[in-house]
C-alpha cells in the first residue's frame, strides 16, 4: 500500500475525487495517510474529518516559511506519506521540504502548463482568448507551477463559455487527471528524462550499440 499526503487550503474538491478514486478502487494500492491544512477553517479539512481521515492543521499565517514546512514535513514523515499531493494547497513551498521528498510531490494547476501559471488561471485562459483550456498535475520543483508534467487534459473552450464556465468544465477535468497521474506516478513504471515524464511501456527502447 502506498501511502498519500494530502495538503489543501480550501474547498478540496480534488481531494474528494482521490478519496472517491480510492473507495471505487481505481487506486487500488493507495491510501490516504494524513489531511493537512495551512488555514484552520478549509472546508476541505472538515470533509476530511467527516469521512474519518486523519486530519492535521498547521495555521501558516504569519510563520516563516521555513519553520512552517519543518512542521509540515515531519507530519507527513510520521505518517509514513510516500507521495505528497497537493490538491488546492496555496502556499509555496521552501526548497528544504521539496528536497526532503524528490520527485514525490505532486501538484494540479488548472491551466495546459505553460500557459498561465499562478492566479486565476482560467480566467487568465478565458480573458487571453484561448480555444483550447485545460489541467495538468506535475511534479513540484522549487519554481511556481513549474516541475515535470505527468499529464494534462485539454478541453474546447465554447463561444458560450464565461470564466466560470470555463473554471468549471476544467475543474472536472482535474477530478479525473489527478487520480490518473497518481495511479501513474504508484505505478512507478516511469522514468524522467530532463523535463520529459516517459511511461516505461512508451519509451523508445534504448538502442544497442
Ligand atoms: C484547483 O483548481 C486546482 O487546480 C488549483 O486549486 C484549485 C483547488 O480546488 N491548484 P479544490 O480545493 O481542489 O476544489
Amino acid at each position: 500500500m502506498k501511502r498519500l499526503g494530502i495538503l489543501l487550503s480550501g474547498r478540496g474538491s480534488n481531494f474528494l475525487a482521490i478519496a472517491k478514486s480510492i473507495r471505487e478502487g481505481r487506486l487500488p494500492n493507495a491510501e490516504i495517510a494524513i489531511v493537512i491544512a495551512n488555514v484552520a477553517d478549509a472546508p476541505g479539512l472538515k470533509a476530511a474529518q467527516d469521512l474519518g481521515l486523519p486530519t492535521a492543521v498547521f495555521v501558516s499565517k504569519g510563520r516563516k516559511r521555513a519553520e512552517h514546512d519543518a512542521d509540515v514535513a515531519a507530519c507527513l514523515r510520521e505518517h509514513g506519506v510516500d507521495l505528497v499531493i497537493l490538491a488546492g494547497y496555496m502556499r509555496l513551498l521552501s526548497p528544504e521540504f521539496i528536497a526532503a521528498f524528490p520527485n514525490r510531490i505532486l501538484n494540479i494547476h488548472p491551466s495546459l502548463l505553460p500557459a498561465f501559471p499562478g492566479l486565476d488561471a482560467q480566467q487568465q485562459a478565458f480573458d487571453y482568448g484561448c480555444k483550447v483550456a485545460g489541467c495538468t498535475v506535475h511534479f513540484v520543483d522549487e519554481h511556481l507551477d513549474h516541475g515535470v508534467i505527468v499529464l494534462q487534459r485539454s478541453i474546447a473552450v465554447l463561444e458560450t463559455d464565461d470564466a466560470h464556465s470555463l473554471s468549471n468544465r476544467i475543474l472536472a477535468e482535474e477530478h479525473v487527471a489527478y487520480s490518473e497521474a497518481i495511479a501513474r506516478v504508484l505505478s512507478g513504471e516511469y522514468r524522467i528524462e530532463g523535463r520529459r515524464y516517459l511511461r516505461i511501456s512508451e519509451a523508445a527502447p534504448t538502442p544497442v550499440k
